[in-house]
């Protein structure tokens, strides 16, 4: 990569673009779908290369670009909550002299050379909440979503059981209590292994597990799996009696509020250095995942002084802990075949303790990460795993390499079928072109098929996929809802032999099989995104799924279109680019697609989608102009915030405009508004609408 001082002004553009994409598909994998692909260091990398890049070309700032954004979209099936004050995030510092630096810049800022004490709190690595009290009483929940708005899980933080609904002592009349929402470590292993034994998805980490547990729209599902808290903040209140954050934690544990044992006063960069190096080197053992030590100025009367950036506070900072190594041996390479046919390289390691993890697996991307960094079998090895997702190799310790150690030649033949590999101009990955004549691919499908976001049919768990595919029972997607007649022997009675008796498999029982089939049953009618989701289209997630069932409203009508091969009406809709576009055409051109599909439409009903999220919104279906400087939201959150209410946002003032929503130094937009008769609002109009 390019370093920065010799980046030209029209590479830094492409390159801005490039992370801008990068990063907002990671979020919607982090936030939305609770199924991270970048490590955490990764995503770090790849915020700092933005902002140093942005640091050297302010004028190419993108209005989406990373700086600009607080957190996760607001998902659309929950009630919106908007937030009175903002859930803000934390700036990030890496080494402790750049927390020095920030201590230094509280100090100019407050023009003092005095000592600042600063509250060091271990940063927990869950979801943040927001919990409302009115006279004691606990009466709103949310998430932090886009930190403007969030959404309404009241019923599912009463399910947790250390979260107090009514306040102990003495406390203001209103309230609003922030915090953490996290799973406990020994609480993740205990739910995966029911998972596994119950054949559905492992959860990738105790966060995502925790994020899957909170943000369910049955708080029953919440209630059953255990989730902690921590509180360490607060947004609005009627009357704030505490003068510094100690204080504010002894009244927390007052009201009844857990927090954490270790948040930890520290006079000076000294004690700010050994308390994170003592958190760094205890962490692994403790029953929660932190991700490193958040510095809060002690004293609220200087916190207030201190004040805001845009989007983070100038009195606390996060400082993110290195990502976790060791050194090990690669022991072989192996190659995955996944569900669109590319082809993953993956290293078996000698097993490794990583930060309190046995790693024996590392994923080496794709065939250039190999090249790149040159990673032979036998090699030694320095792996990384950044708290969560799947680890990673730093680097060669060539010096150790063995003397007979040969490159490693990527395949151009699919390991699992023996199909052509090959690789598009413009891709990283290869891929199998056995399409689903390919074992691995036709079995990935069926696993994405019935996985979480998509079927979500418990009891068909991987391991049963493979089996049933292995053995002919199940060879696609529609061969699943078949499973239960074929099972049957009265409807076969001329033919005993295809009768499947799975009650008979070892393991299995009447019971096993029932629950089974009544799990299929119960997904005979699905709605429309998740039905799209399910059939597994090359880059088509769950919110590309939404976008094209709202766009369409009936599947059938969807596939119409899609099978007269036009791209065109595909690119109209926002969220939709022309390589996407191509894919999902591509997919319905494929026969044994379309007759999947068909066969599908026989066992299942798509429910017609409708999109209630906007509806009983006054800017629904309105055409709205923003002019001037908005004071809290950029541009594009406004934007997006519009699209959500159901609105049209165009970029001039005409007749057609409905509402023109003016921030500061608004100029001849706001003069021609004015001139047409148009209705005007302010900022805070349009924030109240939100
Ligand atoms: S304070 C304005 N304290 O980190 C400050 N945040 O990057 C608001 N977090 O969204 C946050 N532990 O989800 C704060 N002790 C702690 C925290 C903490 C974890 C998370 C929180 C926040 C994110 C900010």
């Amino acid at each position: 990569m390019k370093d920065i001082k010799d980046l030209s002004a029209a590479e830094a553009a492409a390159e801005l673009e490039r992370i801008a994409a990068e990063m907002s598909k990671a979020d919607i994998a982090y936030y939305q779908k609770d199924n991270p692909y970048l490590t955490d260091s990764q995503y770090d990398e790849l915020k700092r290369r933005n902002e140093e890049i942005e640091k050297r070309f302010p004028r190419l700032i993108r209005s989406d670009s990373p700086s600009q954004k607080i957190g996760a979209p607001v998902l659309s099936a929950f009630k919106k909550v908007p937030h009175r004050f903002p859930m803000l995030s934390l700036g990030d510092v890496f080494s402790i002299d750049e927390v020095e630096d920030f201590v230094m810049s509280v100090k100019r800022f407050l023009n003092t050379s005095e000592n600042i004490v600063f509250m060091a709190e271990p940063k927990i690595d869950g979801l943040s909440f927001s919990a409302r009290y009115e006279n004691g009483i606990f009466v709103l929940g949310a998430t932090r979503g886009d930190g403007i708005t969030g959404e309404d899980i009241t019923e599912n933080l009463k399910t947790i059981k250390e979260f107090p609904q009514r306040l102990n002592g003495i406390f203001p009349d209103v309230l609003e209590v922030r915090g953490e929402v996290y799973m406990k470590k020994s609480d993740f292993f205990a739910l995966n292994k029911k998972y596994e034994a119950e054949g559905k998805k492992n959860f990738a980490n105790p966060r995502n597990a925790a994020a899957g547990s909170l943000r369910q729209l049955d708080p029953k599902i919440t209630a059953e799996r255990n989730l902690s808290i921590f509180a360490y903040t607060w947004g609005e209140v009627s009357e704030r009696v505490w003068n510094s954050q100690a204080d504010f934690f002894n009244h927390l544990r007052e009201w009844g509020f857990p927090t954490n044992p270790l948040n930890n006063l520290c006079a000076d960069i000294r004690e700010i250095e050994n308390n994170f190096q003592h958190l760094m080197e205890t962490r692994a053992a403790l029953d929660y995942d932190i991700d490193g030590v958040v510095y809060k100025v002690n004293d609220i009367a200087l916190q207030e002084r201190l004040g805001f950036l845009t989007r983070t506070p100038r009195w606390a900072v996060a400082h993110k802990f290195p990502a976790e190594q060791a050194v090990t041996a690669i022991n072989n390479i192996r190659i995955q075949v996944g569900r669109t046919g590319a082809l993953t390289p993956v290293a078996d390691l000698e097993p490794v303790n990583v930060g309190g993890v046995i790693v024996s697996h590392a994923t080496l991307h794709n065939e250039d990460e190999i090249k790149r960094k040159d990673i032979r079998i036998g090699d030694s090895v320095i792996i990384q795993r950044a708290g969560d997702v799947i680890p990673q190799v730093v680097r060669v310790l060539t010096d150790k390499r063995p003397a007979d150690s040969k490159e490693f030649i990527f395949p151009d033949k699919c390991p699992v079928c023996g199909a052509h590999a090959i690789r598009e101009e413009d891709e990283a990955v290869r891929r199998c072109t056995g399409g689903l004549s390919c074992p691995a691919q036709a079995k990935e499908r069926i696993i994405h098929f019935v996985s979480r976001e998509g079927f979500d049919i418990a009891g068909l768990g991987s391991s049963i996929i493979e089996d049933f595919y292995n053995e002919g029972i199940l060879h696609n997607p529609a061969d699943i809802f078949t499973l239960e007649e074929r099972n049957d022997g009265s409807l076969f009675a001329h033919q005993k032999s295809s009768v499947l008796h799975l009650e008979q498999r070892e393991g299995w029982g009447k019971k096993s099989v029932e629950n089974l089939f009544k799990a299929i049953n119960a997904k005979r009618t699905i709605s429309m995104p998740r039905f799209i989701y399910a059939l597994g289209i090359r880059q088509v997630g769950t919110a590309t799924a939404r976008l094209l069932a709202k766009h369409y409203g009936r599947f059938e009508k969807f596939m119409t279109e899609m099978k007269n091969k036009e791209t065109g009406p595909l690119v109209t809709i926002d969220g939709i680019g022309p390589s996407m576009a191509t894919d999902i055409v591509e997919f319905f051109q494929e026969e044994h697609n379309l007759n999947i599909i068909e066969r599908l439409l026989k066992e299942v009903r798509v429910e017609e989608f409708i999109d209630d999220s906007a509806a009983d919104s006054p800017l629904s279906g309105k055409t709205v102009v923003f002019t001037g400087t908005l004071q809290n939201l950029t541009r594009s959150e406004a934007k997006a915030a519009a699209l959500k209410l159901g609105a049209k946002v165009a970029g001039s003032v005409s007749a057609k405009t409905d509402f023109v929503i003016i921030g500061a130094d608004a100029g001849s937009k706001a003069a021609k508004a004015r001139e047409l008769g148009i209705n005007i609002l302010s900022e805070e109009d349009f924030l109240s609408m939100m």
